[in-house]
């Protein structure tokens, strides 16, 4: 049957049915019994798991989700948090603005509205980092209202089921407003999880899933058997390379250079190694006076927007040697999983090459 001859609700309908019996166990998920028995979604844990899901999937935020809310099992712990520990325990997952604005928006609701996140979507987007996508999310989730969760996975649910031809980026209003239509009035909250997990474990990426999918009859582009070719993409720029410089000083105490990042900008906030600018020619003077001397490998790490080639310097440093910028961690106070991933790759090669010597 042609999705325009089934109405919206028996789509959700069907989807729901599917969600109970499917949906994935996870660690900040009401699942849909325990929702029918009585059992909420504390907001706490759903805006803590959407801010972390923004951009990184499921199988990588499920260990920081579950150390986060060991260590601050309340938005007011959170709140209360040293904003280093928090870097630190945010180290590896990426978009660090992400952390920074999670403490921002947890002062807020700790401080200025008495511990109670707000329950619309209106409201929840004023707080810092959390925009639309966000918002939808935890009105939807912890509040069940009935808003419209749109992410990647959904996306190309949609596309699919309407087989919409034009390609992402450029066809992202059109697959939300088509995913609007969609969303029930009963259940809106399990609808968009049910739509999340549906991508993520049936109507995948490459292969979809379609003879076990409880929406294969309604599905067009199914139909015209162009499922796996949606949704296309619009060519991607190639990304451009930069180069940079870092200085790694280790102490015969074990103590090791670091540097805390100004807050703006890239890793912003986090412990760094200090070096150069990343540019086409990065130049810049070595921290403190020490025999120097280039590490034999380099590091790539790929950004966002561009690719890294980070060369290492590396020496070991005068007891009596005082930087011109950073500061000495000694090895107990500094934990390598706190440093962001690039900095810790570059800390594994720097260790590699010292301890070789
Ligand atoms: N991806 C982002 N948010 C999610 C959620 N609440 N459930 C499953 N996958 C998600």
């Amino acid at each position: 049957m042609p999705r325009d001859q089934l109405s919206s609700n028996d789509l959700s309908g069907t989807l729901l049915a599917w969600y109970d019996r499917h949906a994935r166990d996870l660690p900040w998920r009401v699942g849909p019994q325990d929702l029918k028995a009585g059992l909420r979604p504390d907001p706490y844990r759903v805006w803590l798991s959407e801010v972390m899901l923004q951009q990184t999937t499921v199988a990588a935020v499920r260990d920081y989700f579950h150390r986060f809310t060991a260590l601050w099992p309340t938005v007011e712990a959170l709140a209360a948090a040293q904003d280093a520990d928090v870097m630190g325990e945010w180290a590896g997952l990426g978009y660090y603005a992400r952390a920074r604005n999670l403490l921002k928006c947890a002062r807020i609701v700790a401080g200025e509205l008495g511990g109670t996140f707000p329950d619309t979507a209106e409201d929840l987007r004023k707080l810092p980092g959390v925009g639309p996508y966000t918002s939808a999310a935890i009105a939807a989730i912890a509040f069940d209202r009935p808003e419209t969760v749109v992410d990647g996975n959904v996306e190309r649910v949609t596309a699919r089921l309407f087989a919409i031809e034009e390609p992402l980026p450029g066809s992202k209003r059109d697959l939300a407003e088509r995913a609007a239509t969609l969303t029930p009035q009963d259940r809106p909250g399990d609808f968009a999880q049910a739509m999340m997990d549906l991508g993520a474990t049936v109507c995948t990426p490459k292969s979809p899933a379609c003879g076990i999918c409880p929406l294969s009859k309604t599905c067009e582009a199914r139909a015209d058997g162009i499922q796996g070719d949606l949704p296309r993409k619009s060519p991607k720029a190639a990304k451009p390379v930069r180069h940079g410089i870092a200085y790694i000083a280790r102490r015969a105490d074990g103590a090791w250079l670091l540097e805390r990042r100004p807050d703006k900008g890239l890793l912003g906030g986090m412990l760094g190694w200090p070096g150069s600018d990343w540019s086409a020619a990065p130049e810049a003077d070595p921290p403190l006076a020490a025999d120097w001397r280039e590490a034999r490998g380099e590091v790539r790490h790929t950004f966002t927007h561009f690719h890294l080639k980070l060369s290492l310097r590396i020496a070991e440093a005068p007891d009596d040697a005082l930087p011109s910028r950073g500061f000495f961690l000694a090895p107990s106070d500094f934990r390598p999983s706190d440093l962001p991933t690039v900095m810790r790759k570059a800390f594994d090669l720097a260790s590699s090459e010292l301890r070789a010597d």
